[in-house]
């Protein structure tokens, strides 16, 4: 069993520090957001970086933000309105956003049309990856780009128990199972590391 965030702990993921800790300009260095239009943001809890994709995107972007838990979401549609500490940097950015709640793996939006899969601190969350490949598989355009963002597994001295964690070399794996393509990794914000992968065939299950 996979450990999954509890909503109690929102505190955890809104706080002002974290801008410091987690600046988007490293992420923008990383990916050609601006020219993205079509992203999928699964796990996207409260926002942090739901707002960031939209503000970034291409001007008619849709940033679809999935979440398994509706509490997440919630807090998310709260923070549309505009939350305390995380918010839309502009009022623009929220029409991009869509929240959908899923269902674990079923993500809800149409074949071979996301050029973006995001997700941050939900790699290790997941259940039943044969499932979550099929479905990445089945939204992704051919070349789309996939960005991972988790813990490293090992000591720190916060986030989740060590024993949930995914290495990088094993999370790389995965990738290279499903024929996936490993454009680039590496470490981020201390305590993370980021594996960005293409998607260069559909339906490749
Ligand atoms: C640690 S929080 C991170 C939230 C957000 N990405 C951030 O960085 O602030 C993990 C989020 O992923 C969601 N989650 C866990 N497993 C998921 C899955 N398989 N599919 C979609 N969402 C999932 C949780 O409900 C939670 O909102």
């Amino acid at each position: 069993m996979s450990h999954k965030f509890n909503s109690k702990n929102i505190k955890k993921l809104e706080y002002l520090e974290r801008f410091i800790e987690e600046p988007f300009d490293n992420i923008l260095k990383l990916l050609p957001i601006n020219k993205l239009s079509s992203i999928v943001e699964l796990g996207c809890g409260s926002g942090f970086y739901t707002f960031p994709l939209a503000h970034y995107s291409a001007g008619n972007a849709k940033v679809y933000a999935l979440d398994v838990e509706a509490k997440m979401l919630d807090f998310l549609r709260a923070n549309m309105r505009g939350g305390e500490i995380v918010k839309p940097l502009h009022p623009a950015d929220v029409k991009k956003i869509i929240p959908i709640l899923i269902k674990e793996n079923e993500f809800q939006v149409p074949d071979g049309n996301i050029d973006l899969f995001f997700c941050a601190k939900v790699f290790h969350e997941i259940e039943g990856f044969p499932k979550f490949f099929g479905e990445l598989s089945r939204i992704m355009m051919k070349d789309g780009l996939v960005f991972v963002l988790d813990w490293k597994k090992e000591p720190t001295e916060r986030g989740p128990p060590i024993e949930h964690r995914i290495d990088v070399q094993v999370a790389i794996e995965k990738f290279k199972r499903y024929k996936f393509q490993i454009e680039n990794y590496g470490e981020i914000f201390t305590y993370y590391y980021y594996i960005i992968a293409r998607m260069f065939a559909t339906n490749n299950i």
